[in-house]
């Protein structure tokens, strides 16, 4: 029996196919229904049914979880032992019609610009090593954590961490490679978020050599055509939320920024020190110069409160308070608006661990300090409404 007409199909098979509605493509994380790969349901007689799959790809790397997910569905109609699962491949027409699908028939097109639903958010720093990455891991999880579709694009060609933040390395510090599934790009899932970083297509230098190691020379718009080409050809689906995470600096990539997401809100982090302070300031004014709204300021790496009650100011005080004073104030005589501090995240050895094993601290100790003070700024973030900076205000009816 094909998986559509489901009106010849006996109830045996209409049950099976139901409870395989419930089996979720790890890459692609639609119902397997709706992607059509279920090939047949087929009644084989005594209680037993015959299913067939259709993997996207040859060597599908979740094909092995994929049969486990169907023959537990179809187990659970029929009974243990009672189902038995074939998988195949898709056919090149089949693949075109699934891609073409999942773009809900559009070009090849970014689908993060003007008029777009998601919620963008690039968070930036100016002064390199204040913790952009390992902030920008842990809010994407703690947003995802909350139920939003969350997305996250490693802005950072020269100093990719991100892959590494989230677990998405193996055992040789490689980063994950994404399926393509023709030319869409499904980026890899950690702990419910969908991240793709140019770490993941850079070669190796050396046999066993870590990727992170390899030096990537990037040019402006070399820079700005693979952030494009993150944005048009990674398969996202709809996202609540996008993350950007920027590199060090207030260069090229916040004007690519500006043009490729327009409706990009802007987090600034901040060390408390002052000198960091000035610099993180800098990088808000450059993010307003490129059409981008701050919407706050994270402080990290604030004082620790050690095991005798004292505090380790160990980068000073009032950093992240600054900043948002003076960029509330506005700059040059463009009317400011209020900038909040979102949270100011003490420094920790839980979030550090947490960054050196993939395992986000939000997951890893929930409780820890700096895990709550991230938390704050995800309720923070995920109560404010989507910024309408940069997007038309046509009313269309969909
Ligand atoms: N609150 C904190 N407590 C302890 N260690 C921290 C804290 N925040 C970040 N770190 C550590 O500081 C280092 C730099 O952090 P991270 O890579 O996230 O910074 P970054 O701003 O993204 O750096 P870059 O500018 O190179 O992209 C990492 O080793 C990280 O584990
Ligand atoms: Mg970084």
């Amino acid at each position: 029996m094909p998986a559509e007409p489901a009106e010849t199909a006996t109830p045996l098979e209409q049950a099976v196919l139901r409870a395989l509605e419930s089996v979720i493509d790890p890459e692609i994380r639609k119902p397997i229904t709706e992607l059509d790969m279920v090939d047949r349901v087929v009644e084989a007689g005594g209680g037993r049914v015959d299913v067939g799959i259709r993997l996207t790809i040859v060597g599908c790397p979740a094909s092995d979880r994929i049969e486990r997910d169907v023959r537990q569905a179809a187990e659970s109609v029929t009974g243990a032992g009672n189902a038995a699962v074939e998988l195949s491949v898709m056919t090149p027409e089949q693949r075109a019609a699934l891609t073409e699908r999942l773009r809900g028939g559009r070009a090849r097109t970014n689908p993060f610009g003007p008029g777009s639903l998601t919620k963008v958010i690039a968070v930036t720093s100016g002064k390199g090593g204040v913790g952009k990455s390992t902030i920008t891991a842990n809010l994407a999880v703690a947003l995802a954590a909350r139920g939003l579709s969350v997305g996250l694009v490693d802005a950072d060609v020269h100093g990719f961490s991100i892959p590494g933040l989230l677990g998405l390395v193996d055992d040789d510090g490689l980063a994950t490679r994404p399926t393509r599934v023709d030319d869409m790009i499904l980026p890899p899932v950690s702990h419910g978020v969908k991240v793709i970083s140019i770490g993941m297509f850079v070669e190796p230098t050396a046999p066993g050599g870590r990727a992170s190691s390899t030096a990537v020379a990037w040019r402006g718009p070399m820079l700005h055509r693979t952030l494009s080409q993150f944005l048009t050809d990674v398969y996202f689906g709809d996202l609540d939320v996008l993350l950007v995470d920027l590199p060090p600096g207030t260069g090229d990539i916040a004007i690519s920024l500006g043009q490729l997401l327009p409706n990009a809100e802007v987090v600034v982090v901040t060390t408390p020190q002052a000198a960091a302070a000035d610099v993180a300031e800098r990088s808000g004014v450059v993010a307003r110069q490129t059409g981008q709204r701050i919407v706050g300021v994270v402080e990290n790496m604030a004082a620790l409160v050690q095991p005798d009650g004292t505090l380790l100011e160990l980068f000073g005080s009032g950093g992240g308070e600054l900043v948002a004073e003076r960029l509330s104030q506005g700059v040059d005589g463009a009317a400011g608006e209020p900038v909040p501090l979102l949270a100011s995240v003490p420094l920790s050895m839980a979030l550090r661990q947490g960054g050196d094993t993939g395992v986000p601290v939000v997951v890893a100790a929930p409780d820890d300090p700096a895990a709550r003070a991230i938390e704050q700024v995800a309720a923070a973030l995920s109560s404010m409404p989507r910024s309408l900076a940069g997007r038309r205000l046509d009313v269309s009816v969909r």
